[in-house]
């Protein structure tokens, strides 16, 4: 017989087998929120559309830095130097957007694991 306090607990370690997985980011769920959210202005590549090229991106910004980049790239195009240059040698005067699917953790490294991928 399964009581209340079993169930609870299972309920409670199923949440944390979710989180631990979840920790590394999915990097098919990435793609997908890619395809939707960011083809738009980037390529996978070195060369920039309407903002850079996110090719080897990993190489060159680190995962706390994309995740408050993510959240809040407009204000980090005023707080962060690395950010404000990157606005300002913008030729095609397009920012990047606060997106509001960018809010949630869980998706945020599911598109930083996808963005790993990207040499
Ligand atoms: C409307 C166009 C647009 C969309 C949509 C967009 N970006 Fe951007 N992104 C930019 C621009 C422009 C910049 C340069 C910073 C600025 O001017 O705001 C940028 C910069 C970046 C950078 C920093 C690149 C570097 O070389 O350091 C990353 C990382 C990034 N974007 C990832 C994403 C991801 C991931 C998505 C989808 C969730 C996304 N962007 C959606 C336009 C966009």
């Amino acid at each position: 017989m399964v009581n209340k306090w079993m169930s609870s607990s299972l309920i409670l370690l199923a949440l944390v087998g979710f989180s631990v997985s979840a920790k590394a980011g999915d990097i098919n769920k990435g793609k997908a929120l890619y395809d939707r959210l960011c083809v738009y202005c980037h390529l996978t590549t070195y060369d920039d559309k309407f903002g850079p090229g996110l090719g080897g991106i990993l190489q060159r910004r680190h995962k706390p830095w994309l995740h408050n980049f993510l959240k809040d790239p407009v204000e980090m195009t005023k707080t962060d130097e690395y950010a404000k240059n990157l606005k300002e040698n913008n030729e095609y005067g397009i920012r990047m957007p606060k997106l509001s699917e960018m809010q949630d953790k869980e998706r945020r490294e599911d598109i930083i694991a996808y963005l790993e991928t990207l040499e």
